[in-house]
């Protein structure tokens, strides 16, 4: 058996801070309102430039730095997103190719799950024997699909965006268990249903603000409620532990007072559990991994620590993986990771735009040379 043991993290997050009295100037509500009802006080948003591949490859490139891994030491990209930054292409190549890595690339869509969705993906890789390093990016800019004149969701979301990367592993590190799930019957309590293939975009599905996400509060908090305790369970069952075994619980940050809900029916007290809804807001499948690299920034994840992961989101889905740190390595290349890595993926871009540029001018040339 092949484990997948986390070698490197990262995360990246835009610079506009949207605070609780920003939004107080928006819409008809309240600081106190949003942190007694969900614990929020504040939330980043992109600016212009600030796309889910721009903070994909920011996190990903200190993931790599952690995990002493090049771009081309990659075998395998997972980005989990709902908000790529186009349909076509998938914003996985648009990753693969700003980092510079020579792999295969794909997007997972699971909602606010997906990070735990690509994570386990990510270990049958590894326990397959077929790959040895896959980077797995959880992503969101998910600020242009709210609607920002309606108080029941734009009080709740962020942007962002956290990276692990997996390596093959012979000790039992890694993803030990996972639990995943679905139940596309409450589809309709979280969705954005404008826009798509059912509902193309037209001047009437912009009039009718189809292109926002919609959501049925009530029913979504039900319905976590009801997943999140019992597939956290699952997955520490499936790992062959117990409750007691667990040093850290990292759920999906939606609303404080459903991670309280999920601990208690979990039996943890909350210093076993990780919180930072504070100061990100709901960053929907970026949840989970900025939570897990600011718990190990933090000291709160040793290196034998067993970590639970659980999420659930649309579709509806949720998710649980129960990991075990396994060795918190330092970084190899200190000269590299000197360097910021906004300044590193700028100059990516603009030697992508470069080689793009240099490729249309050499073309003609080559084809004129071809036909000889
Ligand atoms: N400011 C002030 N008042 C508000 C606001 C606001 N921002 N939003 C709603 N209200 C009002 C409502 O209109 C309602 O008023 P009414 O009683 O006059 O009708 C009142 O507050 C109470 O509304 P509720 O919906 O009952 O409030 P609740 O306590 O359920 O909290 C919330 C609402 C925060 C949305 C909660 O239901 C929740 O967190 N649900 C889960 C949402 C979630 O997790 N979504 C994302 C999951 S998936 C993903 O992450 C993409």
């Amino acid at each position: 058996m092949r484990y997948g043991r986390i070698a490197g993290w990262g995360k990246a997050v835009p610079r506009k801070v949207l605070t609780n009295f920003d939004l107080e100037q928006m819409v008809d509500t309240s600081d106190e309102w949003i942190v007694t009802r969900t614990g929020i006080r504040e939330r980043r948003i992109a600016s212009q430039g600030e796309t889910t591949a721009s903070l994909s490859v920011a996190a990903a490139q200190q993931a790599l730095e952690r995990a002493g891994l090049l771009p081309a030491d990659l075998d395998l990209i997972l980005v989990a997103t709902s908000s790529p930054d186009y349909l076509l292409p998938p914003v996985s190549s648009m990753i693969q190719h700003w980092l510079g890595a020579k792999c295969g690339a794909f997007m997972i869509t699971a909602g606010c799950t997906g990070f735990v969705y690509a994570l386990a993906t990510a270990q049958q890789f590894i326990a397959s024997g077929a790959y040895r390093n896959i980077l797995v990016v959880g992503a969101e800019v998910i600020s242009p699909a709210v609607d920002w004149t309606d108080r029941n969701t734009c009080v709740l979301f962020g942007d962002g965006a956290g990276a692990v990367v997996l390596q093959a592993s012979d000790t039992p590190t890694g993803v030990l268990s996972f639990v995943l799930g679905s139940d596309g019957s409450g589809a309709e309590h979280l969705m954005m249903p404008g826009g798509g293939v059912a509902d193309p975009p037209t001047h009437r599905t912009i009039d009718e603000r189809k292109h926002f996400i919609r959501m049925n509060g009530r029913e979504v908090f039900k319905f976590a409620t009801r997943v999140m305790g019992h597939a956290a369970l699952e997955a520490v069952e499936k790992a062959g532990l117990t409750m007691h075994d667990v040093d850290l619980l990292i759920p999906h940050q939606a609303n404080a007072r459903i991670i309280e809900l999920a601990a208690r029916q979990l039996g943890l007290p909350m210093d076993k559990v990780f919180v930072n809804i504070d100061r990100y807001g709901n960053t929907s499948t970026a949840s989970i991994p900025i939570a897990l690299v600011e718990a190990i920034e933090q000291g709160r994840i040793q290196a034998d620590s067993t970590v639970v992961m659980v999420g659930f989101g649309a579709g509806l889905t949720w998710a649980a993986a129960v990991v075990k740190m396994g060795v918190l390595d330092q970084p190899r290349f200190a000269l590299w990771r000197a360097i910021p890595s906004r300044a590193k993926m700028r100059a990516r871009v603009a030697i992508s735009a470069l080689q793009m540029r240099a490729g249309a001018l050499l073309l003609p040339l080559y084809a004129r040379v071809t036909r000889r």
